[in-house]
């Protein structure tokens, strides 16, 4: 089965060492364009394979969700501007958002949201001291993204269709919990598979396990990459 890789399709590199990083981009081959660093890798050398996978032509998401005053989060991400990189998460914040988007500048680096982890429900943001539920967060911080300039926020795909309603057709649209009918769903409790996913309104999905734990994970992203292609 021939074809190209999916600039929509982003696999993260959720192993603990660079060397199983390069491991999988390895078996993974030219299915895939686009990769996402984590903070697991992050605590190792995760900066240093960011570099080498931009050198060998990949585009590079930094999810290292950046939550700090805004002169530490604005240095932050002028220090990542310099990599080329192309994606970096950032807490949805107003004072966050805001101060990355100030770093970055005119580098192509996109700022992305993390408008609320989906790990909160409504009863952990009460603890918090949110008196909004959890879908009411998700929307007022979309709202925010959009003022403070981001250029897009991380979605599950039951918002993603509110993010594309609200950016409208430019804005990033990056989700996670992605699974093709085919696959093991894991953790991921309210999974969509590709194709929904980029028909309510994902301008990139995020698919791991499903690719990095198949036992051809070059076959597997071609299955992923031919699905998407039915959403055009
Ligand atoms: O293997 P899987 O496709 O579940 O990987 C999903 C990736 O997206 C992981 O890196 C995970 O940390 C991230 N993520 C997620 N759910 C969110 C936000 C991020 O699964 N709500």
């Amino acid at each position: 089965m021939a074809a190209a890789a999916d600039p929509r399709l982003i696999v993260p590199l959720d192993v603990p060492t660079a060397d199983e990083a390069r491991a999988a981009v390895e078996r993974i081959g030219e299915a895939v364009s686009f990769y996402k660093v984590g903070l697991e890798l992050f605590a190792t050398d995760g900066m240093a394979l960011a570099r080498e996978l931009k050198a060998a032509g990949k585009q590079v998401f930094l999810d290292w969700k950046l939550h700090d005053i805004p002169t530490t989060v604005e240095r932050a991400a002028a220090a990542l501007s310099g990599s080329g990189c192309d994606f970096l998460t950032v807490h949805g914040e107003p004072q966050v958002m805001a101060a990355a988007v100030r770093g970055r500048g005119r580098s192509g680096l996109k700022v992305l949201a993390v408008t609320v982890l989906t790990s909160l429900a409504d009863a952990d943001l009460k603890e918090m001291g949110y008196a909004e539920t959890a879908r009411a967060l998700v929307e007022r911080r979309i709202h925010q993204a959009i003022a403070a300039g981001c250029d897009g926020v991380i979605a599950s795909p039951h918002e993603a269709a509110l993010a594309r309603a609200l950016g409208g057709s430019d804005f990033l649209v990056v989700t996670p919990g992605v699974r093709p009918d085919w696959a093991a769903k894991n953790d991921q409790a309210r999974a969509a598979t590709p194709l929904a996913a980029l028909r309510s309104g994902a301008s990139h999905i995020v698919c791991g396990r499903p690719i990095t734990a198949a036992n051809d994970p070059h076959e597997a992203a071609l299955r992923v990459v031919a699905e998407m292609a039915q959403a055009g």
